[in-house]
């Protein structure tokens, strides 16, 4: 077996819930898997969190980079760590070292704040869209659920303000439902973070910020056109429909629809998974759209449209 053949059954051990079962499996095969170590330890990490053992998983995690790791997903991971044990600027500092890896040294440059990060993993993915396939110029970008700026930062510095145009973005800036336990403790308010992430980008001439729910705030932009649309807002199905539709009325055609979180799931209320929205758009809208890529995010051309 290969190194990474050994690390997806671990990985499927962990997923299944098994974690001393991936915790044994790692170490019996350690000499094999020394040249994947980073990822390793990722996992060892995530499988000593589950456990309960916090502290452990740290200490992995910061053995990595106190070997001089350049694993993108030690430093995001640890990131994590550190804002749940409350050490935001660990975390912060930890996440911008992450964005360098992914070849964004723009975020530690620019000096941008953040507490959690929901962007950065996208980066390599995202590189390639905007090189290979979205490639309008200038090119109208909507965001809707910006957080704290961190996808639109990337946007701002990578794509609107080398190929000129604009990004738009909608927020209510008070958290999405799976927010609400913890965002009370934040040292800044959600918009405070968005405000100094665009201003930090230097391009802020380029950049909308529109305050409310996208399913109000877009009524009022059905005369507007964009080349590129991302929704990453409500999870709920309810909403993720709503948005969907609106967003589809404002795409250019040729124009491109990401949407986030496929894989986001609601227990208490599965009809409310995200997927739910996304794959009902998709079936009422397959005539209209090609699918580009579909992963944990997915990817949509629209062909034509009213
Ligand atoms: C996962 S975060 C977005 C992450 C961001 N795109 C990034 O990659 O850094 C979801 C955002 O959607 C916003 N949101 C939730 N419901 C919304 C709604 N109905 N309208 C507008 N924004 C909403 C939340 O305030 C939150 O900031």
């Amino acid at each position: 077996m290969t190194e990474w053949e050994i690390f997806a059954q671990a990985r499927a051990l962990h997923d299944a819930g098994d974690c001393d079962g991936a915790l044994t499996l790692i170490s019996k095969a350690r000499p094999e898997l020394e040249r994947i170590r980073g990822h390793v330890a990722c996992l060892q990490a995530s499988c000593h969190e589950r456990k309960g053992n916090r502290a452990l998983a740290l200490r992995l995690l910061e053995n990595e980079i106190a070997a001089g790791t350049t694993n993108f997903w030690v430093y995001y991971q640890i990131g994590g760590l550190y804002e749940a044990t409350g050490r935001q600027d660990a975390a912060m500092a930890a996440f911008r070292q992450a964005h360098g890896l992914q070849g964004w040294p723009e975020s530690a440059a620019h000096g941008y704040v953040l507490s959690h990060d929901y962007f950065s993993p996208n980066i390599p993915v995202w590189k390639q869209w905007f090189a290979d396939t979205i490639t309008a110029t200038p090119i109208a970008c909507l965001e809707i659920g910006s957080w704290q700026g961190i996808s639109s930062a990337w946007l701002l510095d990578r794509v609107v303000a080398p190929r000129g145009g604009s990004l738009t973005c909608i927020d209510t800036f008070e958290g999405s439902s799976e927010h609400q336990s913890w965002l009370h403790t934040l040292d800044m308010s959600v918009e405070e973070f968005f405000d100094h992430n665009i201003a930090a980008t230097g391009h802020a001439d380029l950049c909308r910020k529109l305050k409310g729910r996208s399913q109000s705030v877009m009524l009022q932009m059905m005369n507007e056109h964009f080349d590129f649309i991302y929704i990453d807002g409500a999870h709920e199905a309810r909403y993720v429909i709503q948005d969907a539709l609106l967003c589809w009325r404002v795409l250019r055609p040729g124009g491109y629809l990401l949407f986030d979180d496929l894989d986001f799931r609601f227990p208490e209320h599965p009809e409310q998974d995200t997927a739910k929205a996304i794959d009902a758009f998709l079936a009422w809208f397959s005539d209209e759209l090609s699918v580009v890529e579909r992963g944990r995010q997915l990817l949509v051309r629209k062909l034509a449209g009213d």
